[in-house]
């Protein structure tokens, strides 16, 4: 199988073969970060620019560490240290950015379709970190990865997706990646937060969220958005957190090895109670580690290889 993508923007664009590809190649690269010596020269000579529009811990900060890690130089710009504030369009920045002869630009922004212009005008690659409520490909790979690895297999799996689905690059990145295999997705969440179209991509509705986790394989736990106005959905916290909150009392309705995720950052006692999310069915740090190995992978097949 060959890579021959410039860019990463979205999971839609991806085949099956692809997707895999971009697992197995994070499943060789995973070691790297448990040696003493963390350090690969594999992107030696490479520049990697970070250019992120909204908060991050998780996103930014792997990338930044993957590139490192395979010997890249990298530089992270942020929307409140850059020329932005003072009026500089996107496309500017990018430009003035791409003057200096970066490989690749991770770019995050509130806008969708913001790394899909920016991939269209450079010659840079440019890897989607999140693109408002559009899609986050490298948090549904890690999240894939995740499952992969824990469950031994991807196929038969019953996948629960609760929590605020209409606002969630992160729901929307993992419908296509799941939906490339023999998985049964179910969402659940408040009726405003459910788009009624996304059965139509084989995604099946359960608006009880105890029916939705009963005898499920994975358990995947969604943030209210709220910077994309998802508070304004509901009617309260308080009733939201009754009503689709992540306790003990859903666990017990799962599979007996269900696995716990949530890609972070967690609101807890809102969506996801201490006790789920620190205990033992929990991957959510596990997610975390695997999201290291897969940027690593995600650079390493954009600009690591020999062209
Ligand atoms: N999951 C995720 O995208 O986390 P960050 O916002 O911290 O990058």
């Amino acid at each position: 199988m060959n890579w021959d993508k410039k860019d990463l923007l979205g999971i839609k664009e991806l085949s099956r073969e692809e997707i895999l590809l971009v697992l197995d190649t994070a499943e060789s690269f995973k070691d790297i970060s448990k040696r003493e010596i963390k350090k690969v020269p594999t992107l030696r000579g490479k520049t990697v620019i970070t250019l992120f529009y909204e908060p991050s811990t998780r996103t930014r900060t792997s990338f930044e560490i993957a590139a490192k890690r395979m010997s890249a130089d990298t530089i992270n710009i942020s929307s409140s240290t850059s020329s932005s504030v003072k009026g500089e369009t996107l496309k500017d920045t990018a430009r003035n950015l791409e003057s200096m002869r970066p490989d690749a630009i991770v770019i995050r922004h509130s806008m969708p379709g913001a790394p899909h212009m920016l991939a269209r005008i450079l010659d840079s690659s440019v890897i989607n970190g999140g693109d408002g409520a559009h899609e986050h490909p490298t948090q549904a790979l890690l999240d894939l990865f995740t499952i992969r690895e824990k469950k031994g297999r991807i196929d038969g799996l019953k996948v629960a997706i609760i929590g605020d689905i209409a606002h969630s690059r992160v729901a929307r990145s993992n419908f296509f990646t799941l939906s490339h295999f023999d998985t049964e997705i179910i969402c659940s969440g408040p009726p405003t937060m459910i788009p009624p179209d996304i059965e139509g991509i084989g995604v099946k509705i359960e608006y009880n969220m105890n029916k939705a986790v009963k005898g499920a394989d994975v358990v995947m736990m969604l943030r209210i958005q709220k910077e994309r106005g998802g508070i304004s959905f509901i009617p309260s916290v308080k009733e939201y957190a009754t009503l689709y909150g992540l306790r003990k009392e859903h666990i017990e309705k799962a599979k007996k090895d269900v696995i716990i995720m949530h890609p972070g950052p967690m609101n807890r006692g809102i969506e996801i109670s201490d006790e789920v999310a620190d205990g033992p069915y929990s991957v959510i740090l596990d997610q975390v580690e695997n999201g290291l190995a897969v940027r690593m992978a995600i650079l390493y097949l954009l600009i690591g290889r020999e062209s």
